[in-house]
């Protein structure tokens, strides 16, 4: 056989072993029998040395190109290999998510949280209040100092803070960050009534659904992350009947006629004087079982007097207006309405659960 014909042959070895790999890893164990030295292509090369300087320059062509061929074959197959092995693995994670056009009759619906927020909003709304939204990550100011609660205020204590670290940041959202430089995940949506107060004018008729956040660990009847809607009302000549009286309508539009309210004397720092406010049962409406603990009434949030302090910080004339704030659970709400033993249930999101409401 003269060399060009080894060479020929070593080529063609080299080509249909490389088209009878199986798999990726079957590719690679070959490389050293296609690439190196004593491979049958790199042992015909250590023979150079020992052939005619005439022939030494076509047999180094003839070699080179049959390498070439047998490098562009193997470039191939590990493409191939590679796209191949990306679609499995591609397959293999993929979502269906054509079920809902396989069952036109199966249509899902908003949360059971999203419901009872936009129908108490409808409520308000038809009780002549505006919707109103602030940021979730707030300054200290907002969700603490403006609502009369300074730094060594005890009262902070009621609220299980996360605070951020934002870098050298000083300001969030749209509003006056003033000198804050701490941020945290907003505690409750009172913040919202600052932020309200600074960029409107008096008469302000305003409720603030939103997410609020507080280190907690879930059970039954806690979650690090929770809803509240927050009620402000300032006007002139608003006084502490306006809120009892308010709080009672609201409570009748929207869980029916049965449903009253009572205030409790209460302690908050943002108003005075505060209040708690109880709703008859719903469950019982009124009559005394386990959810009421027989009392007939449960407790629903915290409202009061807006403090002449919390006015004033947002440039408010204390003596010309006053007002009223309170603000309440939305999760709580809904898990009593529908007489739902665990929050947690809420939020683990099976559909069983969710299908229900
Ligand atoms: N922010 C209070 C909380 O999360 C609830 C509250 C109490 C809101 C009294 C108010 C209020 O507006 O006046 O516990």
């Amino acid at each position: 056989m003269s060399v060009y014909e080894e060479i020929i042959s070593a080529r063609d070895q080299a080509l249909s072993s490389i088209q009878n790999v199986a798999d990726l890893s079957n590719l690679v164990d070959l490389e050293p029998a296609l690439f190196g030295k004593k491979s049958t292509l790199g042992s015909l090369k250590g023979l150079m040395g020992k052939l005619d300087a005439s022939e030494r320059a076509s047999v180094g062509q003839a070699l080179n190109q049959a390498q070439k061929e047998v490098q562009e074959a193997h470039q191939q197959s590990k493409k191939h290999f590679l796209e191949h092995e990306r679609t499995l693995q591609l397959s293999a994670e993929g979502i269906d998510l054509t079920e809902t056009l396989r069952n036109p009759n199966h249509r899902g619906h908003l949360h059971l949280v999203t419901q009872t927020m936009e129908r108490l909003e409808d409520v308000f709304v038809g009780m002549g209040f505006t919707v109103s939204e602030g940021p979730q990550a707030e300054s200290d100011w907002y969700n603490f100092e403006a609502l009369n609660l300074p730094e060594a205020h005890v009262a902070r204590s009621m609220f299980d803070t996360l605070y951020l670290d934002l870098g050298e940041r000083t300001e969030i959202g749209d509003g006056e960050g003033g000198e804050a430089t701490k941020f945290l995940l907003r505690t409750h949506t009172s913040p919202v009534q600052i932020r309200v107060m600074e960029s409107q004018e008096p008469p302000i008729y305003t409720v603030c659904p939103g997410r609020v956040f507080r280190r907690d660990t879930a059970d039954a009847s806690h979650m690090p992350v929770f809803h509240q809607i927050e009620g402000l009302v300032i006007d002139e000549g608003i006084s502490f009947t306006d809120l009892a009286g308010t709080l009672n309508d609201f409570t009748s539009a929207y869980f029916g006629g049965a449903i009253k309210s009572r205030l409790r004397p209460s302690y908050f720092p943002f108003t005075e004087p505060s209040a708690e406010f109880d709703i008859t049962c719903v469950i019982c409406e009124g009559s005394g079982c386990q959810t009421c603990q027989r009392t007939g009434w449960i407790e629903l949030g915290g409202c009061g007097m807006v403090h002449p302090n919390v006015l004033r910080n947002c440039g408010i004339d204390s003596e010309q207006w006053t007002g009223f704030a309170f603000g309440f659970g939305i999760d709580r709400l809904a898990l009593m309405r529908h007489g739902i033993k665990d929050l947690r249930d809420m939020y683990t999101n099976d559909v069983r659960f969710l299908s229900q409401f």
